[in-house]
């Protein structure tokens, strides 16, 4: 199974931080991750369209954007305007979760739908046609550094069942305390697409800590 590593800029200096997603990107990110907070949804506010439009050019890796915001829909052209490749939103969120997800898909972009620690899988009944990513969150969302909730790991191993029946690529993505420590864990569970901020840039080599996740996928058969 291919596998991707998705630093989460939450962690990044955002005083800078064109040199920051330069970096990681230089040191082997697949993807990078771009956590959109509302103080409304989540109880803290970070960055926006603009920003996105700002680093999209720097990067040659798609931007992935986490929305974790209400309301959805008004601000989802915004993103893919501002070189958005992936857009992920929460149920909870959107009054419409279908319409959200061919709104994201006819701006050109691939659709996810995330899922907080206690959101029923049951959310995916009636979309597996129209996604390309389960985002299972490992923490409840709004903060980056905190610990890997262990639950996820039975959650995702559902999720990767559901997947496997559907029979399409939807890639699995898993968010929250994800480290070198864990990551072949979370593989074993069903995850293949791994966000990662605090682990990444808090460390001092940010090419050094992509390659020991990607030796630890590699000990599990995934990489
Ligand atoms: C949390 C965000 C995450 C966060 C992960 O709401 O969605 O992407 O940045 O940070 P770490 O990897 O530090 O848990
Ligand atoms: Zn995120």
């Amino acid at each position: 199974m291919a596998c991707r590593i998705a630093p989460s800029i939450l962690s990044a200096n955002f005083a800078k931080l064109g040199d920051e997603v330069g970096k990681v990107v230089a040191a082997g990110a697949d993807l990078v991750h771009f956590d959109v907070m509302d103080n409304h949804y989540v109880p803290n506010l970070t960055i926006g369209p603009l920003v996105c439009e700002a680093i999209a050019p720097l990067v040659a890796v798609p931007v992935d954007v986490h929305l974790m915001i209400r309301p959805v829909d008004r601000i989802v052209p915004d993103f893919a305007r501002a070189g958005a490749k992936i857009i992920s939103f929460h149920p909870e969120a959107s009054d419409h979760v279908d319409r959200t997800i061919g709104l994201i898909r006819e701006h050109g972009c691939k659709a996810g739908l995330a899922f907080n620690p206690a959101t029923p899988l049951s959310y995916l009944d009636h979309v597996m046609d129209k996604l390309d990513l389960i985002l299972v969150m490992s923490v409840n969302p709004g903060f980056g550094g905190q610990e890997f909730i262990p639950g996820t790991l039975a959650k995702l191993a559902t999720v990767r069942e559901r997947v496997q029946a559907s029979g399409r690529d939807i890639w699995v993505e898993v968010d929250g305390g994800v480290k070198v420590e864990n990551i072949a864990a979370i593989a074993r569970a069903g995850g293949d697409t791994f966000v990662a901020g605090s682990a990444i840039f808090k460390s001092k080599d940010y090419a050094a800590t992509i390659a020991a996740m990607r030796a630890e996928l590699a000990k599990v058969g995934q990489d």
